[in-house]
């Protein structure tokens, strides 16, 4: 087992930020070590696994459900969302998974943009794997109330019964959302951004002093923040936070020590061609 060696395994994963994140994390608290992206494509992700002989590794797209049954141990977290973003190499040999994504929502939220999540209604608009982490953060974090709303209805449903918590989690249509009062948190955890199709949502959605959140960053997510801010939503953030938080969770659990994670989401920040309002 190499001691030093971690990788992030995606497809695709060229434009992956995660290499730089913690190589810049490493040098910041002289830590040496090596971050490469591996380029894994669902039929041979677990094959290229089984050859990795590193000391961790984040998981992405498209692999985070399926490394699921190849772990030792899954965090309580990662079993409940039915995600693993990050391994960890056991004595043993052996992975652990856990699922920083969660945790990396909830740190950018409430220590970055300094933003209260307790009491409050939420809505999240998705229900695939991104809009799981996030649902079951929130809800750990405190919200109130959380409303999920899916373009397929019946994924909105599943999802709400693996939450099972009825007197909290509701789910309604797309097409109801004109009619269905208005949320001070709402989260776009679709995909439809990398696709270049523009989401249909209704103005009336948005609460006064509203959070509304993109859980992508960059030109992905630059329609819906359009959207918040002609909204007149009071905060309008992207993911770029997020990332950079859930690999510091990352980083933690490998290295027992967490960065400084604002020169690097500065530096980030500084290099997107479109800005959050922050
Ligand atoms: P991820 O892991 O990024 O969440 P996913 O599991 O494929 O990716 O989920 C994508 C989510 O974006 C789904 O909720 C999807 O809705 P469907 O379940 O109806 O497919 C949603 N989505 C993608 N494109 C969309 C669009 N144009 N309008 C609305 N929702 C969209």
């Amino acid at each position: 087992m190499s001691d030093s060696t971690y990788a992030v395994f995606g497809h695709p994963v060229e434009h992956s930020l995660s290499p730089r994140i913690h190589a810049e994390f490493g040098k910041q608290l002289g830590i040496a070590l090596a971050y490469t992206a591996i380029d894994a494509p669902p039929q041979t992700f677990a094959a290229q696994l089984r050859a990795f002989d590193g000391r961790g590794a984040n998981v992405t797209l498209p692999n985070k459900q399926s490394v699921l049954p190849l772990c030792a141990e899954v965090s309580d977290f990662a079993r409940r969302v039915g995600a693993v973003n990050t391994l960890t190499r056991r004595l043993d040999k052996h992975w652990r998974g856990d699922n920083t994504d969660g945790a990396g929502l909830v740190r950018d939220i409430t220590q970055r943009h300094g933003l209260d999540l307790r009491e409050r209604h939420g809505l999240i608009l998705g229900a695939g794997g991104a809009a799981r982490a996030a649902a079951f953060a929130l809800l750990d974090a405190g919200v109130a109330q959380l409303t999920i709303v899916n373009r397929t209805p019946e994924r909105a449903d599943e999802l709400a019964d693996a939450i099972g918590e009825p007197d909290r989690v509701h789910t309604r249509y797309w097409a109801d959302l004109d009619t269905i009062g208005n949320f001070d948190l709402i989260v776009n955890a679709t995909s439809a951004g990398h696709a270049h199709e523009a989401l249909q949502l209704p103005f009336a959605i948005v609460a006064p002093r509203a959070l509304c959140y993109d859980l992508s960053y960059g030109l992905v997510a630059s329609a819906f923040l359009a959207w918040a801010r002609a909204a007149k939503a009071g905060y309008v953030h992207d993911g770029l936070g997020m990332l950079i938080e859930q690999a510091a969770e990352s980083f933690a659990i490998w290295h027992g020590q967490r960065p400084d994670t604002d020169p690097v989401y500065a530096e980030l920040r500084a290099e997107l061609p479109l800005h959050a309002s922050d």
